[in-house]
C-alpha cells in the first residue's frame, strides 16, 4: 500500500488545485495523453499485441503512461487502461477491433445479466493494480497519479449496445422498457466500479476521475437517476472509505445540467467538454469546485495561432480561480506531437 503523504501533497500543483488553490500557471494534463498520436506508443503497442494485452501488461502499461510525461512534463499521469476492463472483468466478452472500436457480446436479457460474475473482479484486474503501484513509484515527485473508471451509465451503454452507438437505442430501450433489469445492471456496476476504484487508491492512485462520456444523452429525470445518483454514491463511498482522495467528474455534454451534477454529486473537480461556455463555467461551476478543461482537441490538430488563441481564451477566463488546464475530450490520433509541445510551453509560460 502506498498513499500520498501530506508532504508530497503540498508539493504537487495538481493536488493543490483540486484542494481549491488558484495557481498561475495552472497545472495541466491532457485526456488520452498516452496514445496513437505518439510514435513511441505505437511501437510499444505493436510489441504488446492487442489493445487489451497492453492494458493487462503492467510493464508495457507503465511505459506508455510515462511516455507523454517525458516529452511534455505534465502535472498528472493517468493510469493507462480502459473503462471497458470492468465489463471484461465481470465476464462479458470484450474485444477492440482495429479501426472499429470496442465490440462486446451484448447484455440484453436477465439471462445475459445472470451470466456476469463479480467474484473474480480483483483477480482479473490485478495487472491494472500492479500498473498503478509501479507508476506511484516511477512518476516524478511533483506529478500526481490519476486512477479512473467509466461511470456506470457510460459503461452500461457499451455493455448493452455491444459497441459504440449514436442514439443508444438499445440502452435506452432497456432503461425505459425494462427498468428493473436496467436497475440491476446499474447496481452491479456501481458496486464493481467502487470496489475497483478503492483498490486503485490502495495501490497509489491519488486522484480519481470518473468518465461519463455519454452523460449528455439523457433527459433531466434520467440524468438525475443514472448519472447524478451513481456518481454521488461513488463520491460518497470514496470520501468515507478513503478520505482525502479527490474525485473529478466528467459528465460530457451535460450542458446546463453540469450545474446540478456539480452541486449534487459534490465532486472535487469537474471536467468541461468544449461546448461549455467559459464565462458561465466561471460563474456557475468554478464557484463550487475546481474546473478542468476545455480546449477543443481539434485545435491541437490545427496548431499554430488558432490553437494559441484558444488556449489563451481558456486561461484568461478560468485561470483566475481553481483550475486545471486540459482538453474538452481526448487527444485524437492525427494530432502532431509538436503541437502538443507548443501547447505545453504556452500553458507553462502563462503569467496571468
Ligand atoms: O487518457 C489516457 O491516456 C489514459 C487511457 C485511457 C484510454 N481510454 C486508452 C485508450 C482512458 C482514460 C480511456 C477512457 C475511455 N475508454 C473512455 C472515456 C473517455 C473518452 O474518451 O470519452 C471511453 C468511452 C473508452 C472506450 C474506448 N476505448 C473506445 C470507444 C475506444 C476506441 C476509440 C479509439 O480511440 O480507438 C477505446 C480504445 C482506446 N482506449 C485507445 C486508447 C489509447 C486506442 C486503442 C489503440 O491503441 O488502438
Amino acid at each position: 500500500m502506498s498513499r500520498a503523504s501530506n508532504t508530497s501533497k503540498a508539493s504537487k500543483p495538481f493536488l493543490r488545485a483540486l484542494a481549491g488553490e488558484t495557481l498561475t500557471p495552472p497545472p495541466f494534463w491532457l485526456m488520452r495523453q498516452a496514445g496513437r498520436y505518439l510514435p513511441e506508443y505505437r511501437a510499444t503497442r505493436a510489441e504488446a499485441g492487442s489493445f487489451l494485452d497492453l492494458c493487462y501488461n503492467p510493464g508495457f502499461a507503465t511505459e506508455v503512461t510515462l511516455q507523454p510525461l517525458r516529452r511534455y512534463g505534465f502535472d498528472a499521469a493517468i493510469l493507462f487502461s480502459d473503462i471497458l476492463v470492468v465489463p471484461d472483468a465481470l465476464g462479458q466478452q470484450v474485444a477492440f477491433k482495429e479501426g472499429e472500436g470496442p465490440v462486446l457480446t451484448p447484455i440484453r436479457s436477465a439471462r445475459d445479466l445472470d451470466g456476469l460474475d463479480a467474484s473474480g473482479l480483483h483477480d482479473h484486474l490485478a495487472p491494472v493494480y500492479q500498473t498503478v503501484a509501479n507508476l506511484s513509484k516511477a512518476i516524478p515527485e511533483t506529478t500526481a497519479l490519476i486512477g479512473f473508471a467509466g461511470a456506470p451509465w457510460t459503461v452500461a451503454t457499451y455493455m448493452i449496445e455491444g459497441s459504440g452507438s449514436k442514439d443508444f437505442a438499445k440502452a435506452k430501450g432497456m432503461m425505459f422498457g425494462e427498468p428493473e433489469l436496467f436497475a440491476r445492471l446499474m447496481a452491479l456496476l456501481v458496486q464493481a466500479t467502487g470496489d475497483y476504484l478503492i483498490r486503485q487508491i490502495d495501490n497509489g492512485a491519488e486522484v480519481i476521475q470518473i468518465f461519463d462520456t455519454w452523460a449528455g444523452a439523457l433527459p433531466e429525470d434520467q440524468f438525475e437517476r443514472w448519472v447524478i445518483e451513481p456518481t454521488r454514491t461513488l463520491v460518497e463511498r470514496i470520501r468515507a472509505e478513503r478520505p482525502g482522495v479527490p474525485v473529478i467528474g466528467f459528465p460530457r455534454q451535460a450542458g446546463y445540467l453540469y450545474k446540478r451534477y456539480v452541486t449534487e454529486t459534490k465532486v472535487s473537480g469537474v471536467s468541461l467538454d468544449p461546448s461549455v461556455p467559459l464565462d458561465w463555467a466561471a460563474a456557475e461551476l468554478q464557484t463550487k469546485c475546481t474546473v478542468q478543461g476545455n480546449l477543443d482537441p481539434l485545435l491541437v490538430v490545427a496548431g499554430g495561432e488558432a490553437m494559441d488563441a484558444g488556449i489563451d481564451r481558456v486561461l484568461k477566463t478560468l485561470g483566475k480561480g481553481p483550475f486545471i488546464f486540459n482538453l474538452g475530450h481526448g487527444i485524437v490520433p492525427p494530432t502532431p506531437p509538436e503541437n502538443v509541445a507548443r501547447l505545453a510551453e504556452r500553458v507553462k509560460g502563462w503569467k496571468g
